[in-house]
């Protein structure tokens, strides 16, 4: 069930959709390249699903967008390019080295002056944006420790307002997910998240399929009014 994705049809369809819909981009491909070469684990969205979140974050008119998980800042950049020039993304990493990688990649792509990386653990930077009533954002991104998805989407629900559209990543987990007493305890986490999401009365919510070396999957939610 959670076995590596190799489903040779989807991956073609994956490349042939990336083909049409994805310009080459040397300063994307820059990103993935130095972030590779300072160690950091080939763990980015995939350019299509980039591509989904600059979208999204257009479509919802995003001025004010809060990222967990930053890495090398290759998902932060495609969010970053869907602000207007008065637009604001603050992404939060809990590891000094990768946040130093993204903020040189930032820089490289010429959207640092939109983007604000805060060092520390999530959920401890999310409760003092709270606590300041740093907020309300219009799209929020889950993307760090999977453990942590539960407590970061009650952290978000603060951070929102009627509207704000929350995203969280590897929500499926090559269909771990569907076992809540999975052995792995990243897959009952995320298996727990979504069925927050999806039970919510707060929100609205789906799951889109991703294709990545594995099965996996976008959730997708909007904050009722
Ligand atoms: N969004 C990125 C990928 C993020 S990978 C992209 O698609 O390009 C997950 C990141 O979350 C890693 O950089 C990891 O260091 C960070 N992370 C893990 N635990 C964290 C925590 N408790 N707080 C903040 N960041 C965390
Ligand atoms: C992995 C992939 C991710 O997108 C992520 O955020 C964390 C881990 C992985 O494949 O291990
Ligand atoms: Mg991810």
């Amino acid at each position: 069930m959670s076995e590596r994705f190799d489903d040779t049809l989807a991956r073609q369809v994956d490349a042939y959709v990336e083909r049409l819909f994805v310009r080459a981009d040397p300063d994307l491909d820059n990103v993935l390249s130095a972030s590779a070469a300072s160690g950091l684990p080939s763990i980015s969205v995939s350019p299509n699903e980039g591509k989904l979140l600059h979208l999204l974050a257009r479509m919802a008119g995003a001025h004010r967008i809060l990222e967990i998980g930053t890495l090398g800042g290759y998902s932060t950049v495609w969010l970053a390019r869907a602000l207007p020039p008065d637009g604001r993304l603050v992404t939060l990493e809990i590891d000094e080295r990768h946040a130093e990688v993204a903020r040189r990649n930032l820089a490289r792509c010429a959207v640092d002056h939109l983007v604000e990386v805060r060092l520390g653990p999530a959920m401890q930077t999310l409760r003092s944006m709270v606590a300041d009533r740093d907020a309300p954002f219009d799209l929020i991104f889950i993307d760090a420790d999977k453990e942590g998805y539960p407590g970061y989407l009650e952290a978000a629900l603060e951070l929102a307002r009627p509207g704000t559209v929350v995203l969280a990543d590897n929500v499926i987990r090559g269909g771990a997910v569907m076992d809540p007493a999975n052995a792995d305890a990243m897959a009952r986490a995320v298996s727990r998240f979504n069925q927050a999401i999806a039970t919510h009365p707060r929100l609205d919510s789906l799951i889109l399929p991703i294709i990545r070396e594995r099965f996996d999957g976008l959730s997708l939610s909007i904050v009722r009014t």
